[in-house]
């Protein structure tokens, strides 16, 4: 995990910003329609439905703006992402707001925290703020939760920046860079474990949360030069060495919402401004739930979006 950063990203594959979710003519079908949003199988088998969204910045001026999106939530998700800068200033005022917002989303709530909601220097009251609401705030550790019988897990951390493959800091020379770039290396171990007691409890469905980004595609459309402050391919390394089905961040506003990790794992960006709704809807297929084996060619190929929400087909490791 802590090898130099000389293995290729993923360098050419294209990405998208289809919108998804939010499909209004999905909330009205009569039916049951397997592709639709509200369904909890994709015609094979369960599917988990997972909203996500970070960066939504809130304070006490735009209290009650998300409210009534997230009240919705139960017909429409099993779980709640929250991917950090939750708040402005990372204030306990700011805090309460966020969880006034999320108080009747009827569904579990699991967050991480972000650069901003560190800024005051008063992270562990927000989180305990969040946390007295009812919403899990990870940092380091991980939540499992039961949907439709199975278990579902998250694993979260802020996580840190340092670049990516190629342009990356290292931990080399001054005790101020090392101790830079020890912060997120660090996190990304702490991530690792927390995604490999996923892994040890059963989980069908596992899901790494973290705030900064671990890969670079998800920063398209940020300037290059502040891509090292955005991520570190650190917690790349971290999700691909442990396993996950889905990877979710925020951080970068200008970024792009499809990313893949060098193992194979799709990435998401949920930042706020860059899914432009109150979240972004996730499908993710339960594994040995009667859903048919697809050729990994075949996954790898897929259209990323069903209607109504987006259908996550899984790792897709890369040898
Ligand atoms: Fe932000
Ligand atoms: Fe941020």
């Amino acid at each position: 995990m802590t090898r130099p950063p000389t293995t290729p990203d993923t360098p050419g594959r294209p990405l998208t910003t289809t919108p998804d979710g939010a499909g209004p003519a999905h909330d009205t079908a009569p039916g049951p329609d397997p592709t639709s949003e509200t369904a909890r199988s994709d015609g094979h088998g369960t599917v988990v439905r997972v909203a996500a969204v970070g960066d939504i910045h809130l304070g006490p001026d735009c209290a009650g703006v998300l409210r009534p999106a997230f009240a919705g939530l139960p017909d429409r998700a099993d779980l709640l992402l929250l991917a950090g800068d939750l708040t402005r200033h990372g204030t306990v005022e700011e805090a309460r707001v966020v969880a006034e917002e999320v108080a009747d989303a009827g569904v579990p709530v699991v967050a991480v925290l972000g650069n901003h909601d560190y800024h005051s220097g008063e992270e562990a009251a927000v989180t305990q703020v969040l946390t007295d609401a009812g919403i899990t705030v990870l940092e380091g550790d991980a939540v499992v939760l039961p949907v439709a019988g199975h278990k579902v897990g998250v694993a979260g951390v802020k996580g840190f920046c340092g670049g990516f493959v190629g342009r990356s800091a290292g931990e080399f020379g001054e005790p101020e860079m090392k101790a830079f770039v020890r912060t997120t290396r660090l996190s990304a171990e702490r991530l690792a474990l927390a995604l490999g007691d996923l892994s040890a409890a059963g989980c069908a469905v596992r899901i790494a949360l973290t705030h900064f980004a671990p890969v670079p595609d998800t920063l398209a459309g940020e300037p290059l030069e502040i891509h090292p402050f955005l991520g570190s391919y650190l917690l790349a390394e971290a999700i691909d060495g442990a396993g996950a089905d889905l990877a979710v961040h925020g951080h970068a506003h200008l970024g792009t919402e499809h990313g893949m990790t060098a193992g194979g794992v799709r990435v998401r960006n949920v930042a706020q401004p860059v899914i432009g709704r109150a979240f972004a809807l996730y499908r993710l297929p339960v594994a040995g739930d009667g859903t048919p084996p697809v050729p990994e060619a075949v996954r790898a190929a897929a259209p990323a979006h069903a209607p109504g929400g987006e259908l996550i087909s899984g790792a897709v490791r890369r040898s």
